[in-house]
């Protein structure tokens, strides 16, 4: 892989199981029934390239298989066919509430997540810098994120995926719902990091965003890169689905 590629996803193939007719008994193990489970592919033959300072924007609808691409870049999915390499490190990957423990508190989650990704070691003060850039309160943060409204939850994943300071930010429709101070303030953060040198895959439902944010895109149609090439270009085609 040439020096200057940070993420490079080969011919990837990504299937799960579905189980449609029920569930599969002990009984019907030993009675030889066949398995009511059947693969659904959800990524195919999917070949993406990204260069280290890039911002790839990723769009598509929905279920066409975004936030598994990032899944699977992450390291959370082993693809079935195909390779995947990356050369940096990943904010852990939270998309809207997902990746949080719902009976745990803000605080509890904040803790839990940096020190699964080593953070807390690295930074004593990654909690209070969570605290601050998410802007909720001290009561909020020591309630059970069950009980977060799906804004203050994207505030809480966005702040903790930023207190990382890894080489590859990660975000997920995490936006979408913050309200419009919290935008604001997320895309500034994000254009700081992109003068940092950082590369950042951006998952948004908003084409004028991507256009915006990111120099490239690839544009998913049932689990298929369909274009890949200029954001602004595939933006266009993004919105002419609709
Ligand atoms: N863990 C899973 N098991 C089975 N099917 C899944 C799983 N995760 C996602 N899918 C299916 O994969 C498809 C793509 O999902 P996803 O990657 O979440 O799409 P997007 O982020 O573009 O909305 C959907 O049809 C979804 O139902
Ligand atoms: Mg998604």
């Amino acid at each position: 892989m040439s020096n200057d590629l940070i993420i490079k996803v080969d011919n990837v193939h990504v299937s799960f199981w579905q189980n449609n007719l029920g569930i599969y008994t002990l009984k019907d193990l030993i009675a030889q029934r066949k398995l009511p489970f059947k693969s659904k592919t959800i990524l195919n033959n999917i070949s993406v390239e990204v260069k280290r300072g890039d911002s790839l924007g990723i769009v598509g609808r929905n279920g066409s298989g975004k936030s598994t691409l990032l899944r699977t870049i992450a390291g959370i999915i082993k693809p079935d066919r195909g390779t995947v390499i990356v050369n940096g490190t990943f904010a852990p990957i939270l998309a809207i509430g997902a990746g949080l423990e719902s009976e745990l508190t803000g605080y509890e989650n904040i803790k839990l997540l940096l020190a699964l990704y080593g953070t807390a070691r690295k930074n004593t003060n990654a909690i209070d810098n969570v605290r601050e850039f998410s802007e909720l309160s001290d009561d909020v943060l020591r309630s059970p994120v069950k009980q977060y409204s799906s804004g203050m939850l994207a505030r809480l994943a966005f702040s903790i995926s930023l207190a990382n300071d890894s080489d590859i930010l990660i975000i997920d429709e995490v936006m979408a719902v913050g309200d419009q101070g919290f935008q604001g303030k997320c895309v500034k953060k994000i254009y700081d990091m992109k003068e940092q040198g950082k590369t950042i895959l951006y998952v948004s439902h908003f084409p004028d965003d991507v256009a915006r944010i990111c120099n490239k895109a690839v544009l998913l149609e049932g689990g298929e890169v369909v274009h890949s090439g200029d954001s602004q270009e595939i933006c266009q085609k993004y919105s002419n689905l609709f």
